[in-house]
């Protein structure tokens, strides 16, 4: 802090000034020369949370950050500031009030949050998946009823005019598998759209619709920002995180946890499929709740969900498949993932991942598309990667296939048995993925996508948990 802060009467004091002078977000963490017993803290617009130790305390963006040290956190509010000592915390607010806040004890631990046996906790988080989507069906479906149970929500799911969905990166992509499942099976109007275009686009919004808002850290600032929109505009707001102490998840009326756990790669796997998880519940909940599925369908939609986690576990058994395939990707200088249907967003999530973690040029598409651009860019140097699992979208899919394969380009099938015996002869690698419900596909095409990528980016020599210019949860515009 600067010499004119001095001429307070207290370093809190001189702090407490200053802050007001202060424009834009931040998180602050203030030590003072010689005054070894204290810190400040203070935060706006970026989180900041307070770890409460034996005779030590800490400050630290998070739970995770925090871990190491104490699972014993208290968030701070939008605007707060904090003095700590040895003994603890003094929070204030806004108006320099002192005030209390929650101190909670969080479920993360320093053990939890190691790599284990792996080279990367990407690698890790990738592995983890048939246990944190069963987690994650456990705490939304009744095991003996194959019925959908949510917690109560502020809002009739049989009356809502609109669904407008928001997020950012890969949770944006999960936003649009849900989009294709509630229009398909609830019959449920949706808007769809990225938070930061979102909050600018001025929409109108329907009486009586909701915002739902997908997250994994709960803290991406353009998610918070178009929730905050959604708000004002008089919708109930609807969250999906998986930090439940988050502020995305502290100002919804009504939140949906997924239990992935904590994610420490910057690119999100387990987040992934776990959202999708409790969408595909939500998406359900929502065809009953409209008449638009009957009970056996229920319990149908809910038994192909049940079997994800194992089914998942087979596609991990690849593993070293895909590992002999990402070798040929390595040496890509552009890749192109196809895909139709709610696997079009496996199409643009597989691209953002190998762009993420490996620096390759990717792009997704739907595989209908193509032939309005994408397809002048095949040739022998450009591996095509299709999503296609057999089912009511295979043929479309299929003959665009053919048309790569006719100009000369190496095609990464990815589709089940029949998928395979249909079109793999052509194919230059083909990855089987287990024949399930065409409504569960997203959640185990997820899979080869990320293992594709992360072994491309290992071969590559990246670092694959901290990819340049990336951060985990982007609290900034
Ligand atoms: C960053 C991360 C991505 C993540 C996105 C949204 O870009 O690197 O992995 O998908 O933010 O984050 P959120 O925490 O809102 O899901």
């Amino acid at each position: 802090m600067t010499s004119n802060l001095d001429q307070q009467k207290t370093p809190q004091e001189a702090v407490a000034a200053t802050l007001k002078r202060l424009e834009g977000a931040f998180a602050l963490a203030i030590v003072f020369a010689g005054r070894h017993d204290l810190m400040v803290g203070a935060r706006r617009g970026s989180p900041l949370a307070v770890g409460y130790g034996e005779g030590e305390m800490y400050l630290g963006s998070d739970a995770i950050a925090l871990a190491p040290l104490t699972s014993r956190i208290c968030y701070l509010e939008e605007g707060d500031w904090v003095e700590l000592t040895g003994e603890g915390a003094v929070v204030h607010d806004t108006a320099d009030t002192v005030v209390q806040r929650e101190v909670r004890q969080t479920a993360h631990s320093g053990a939890l949050i190691g790599k284990g046996q792996y080279r990367h906790f990407m690698q890790k988080e990738i592995f983890e998946q048939p246990a944190v989507i069963g987690d994650t069906l456990h705490a939304h479906i009744h095991p003996a009823l194959w019925t959908v149970e949510l917690p109560d929500l502020p809002f009739d799911l049989a009356a809502l005019p609109r669904i407008t969905i928001s997020a950012c990166g890969t949770a944006y992509y999960a936003g649009m598998v849900a989009k294709y499942w509630f229009e398909q099976i609830a019959r449920q109007p949706v808007e769809l759209d990225i938070a930061s275009e979102f909050r600018y686009r001025e929409a109108p919004l329907p009486e009586g619709g909701i915002g739902l808002f997908i997250s994994q850290s709960g803290e991406t600032a353009d998610t918070l920002a178009a929730l905050r929109y959604a708000k004002a505009q008089g919708q109930k707001v609807l969250s999906v995180v998986n930090v439940p102490e988050s502020t995305i998840a502290r100002e919804s009326d009504a939140v949906l946890r997924t239990l992935a756990g904590p994610e420490i790669g910057v690119a999100s796997t387990k987040a992934f499929t776990t959202q999708l998880t409790v969408l595909a519940c939500l998406a359900i909940a929502a065809a009953r709740a409209r008449g638009a599925i009957d009970h056996d369908r229920e319990a149908e939609l809910s038994a192909a969900l049940v079997e994800v986690p194992a089914r998942a576990a087979e596609v991990l058994n690849h593993d070293e498949a895909i590992e002999a395939i990402s070798h040929e990707l390595a040496e890509a200088r552009d890749v192109l993932y196809l895909g139709r249907g709610s696997t079009y967003p496996l199409a643009l999530e597989g691209a953002l991942k190998l762009k993420e973690i490996s620096y390759i040029h990717a792009e997704g598409y739907a595989a209908g598309e193509m032939k309005h651009g994408p397809i002048a860019l095949i040739d022998e140097m450009v591996p095509v990667i299709v999503c296609a699992p057999s089912g009511p979208l295979f043929d479309k899919t299929a003959s665009n296939v053919q048309e790569v394969i006719a100009r000369g380009g190496r095609v990464i099938f990815i589709s089940d048995k029949r998928g395979i015996a249909r079109l793999g002869e052509q194919a230059a690698y083909t990855i089987e993925i287990p024949e399930v419900d065409p409504f569960v596909a997203p959640l185990l095409y997820a899979i080869p996508v990320q293992l594709l990528a992360y072994h491309t980016a290992v071969i590559k020599g990246t670092d694959v948990d901290q990819p340049r210019n990336l951060a985990k949860a982007v609290t900034v515009e």
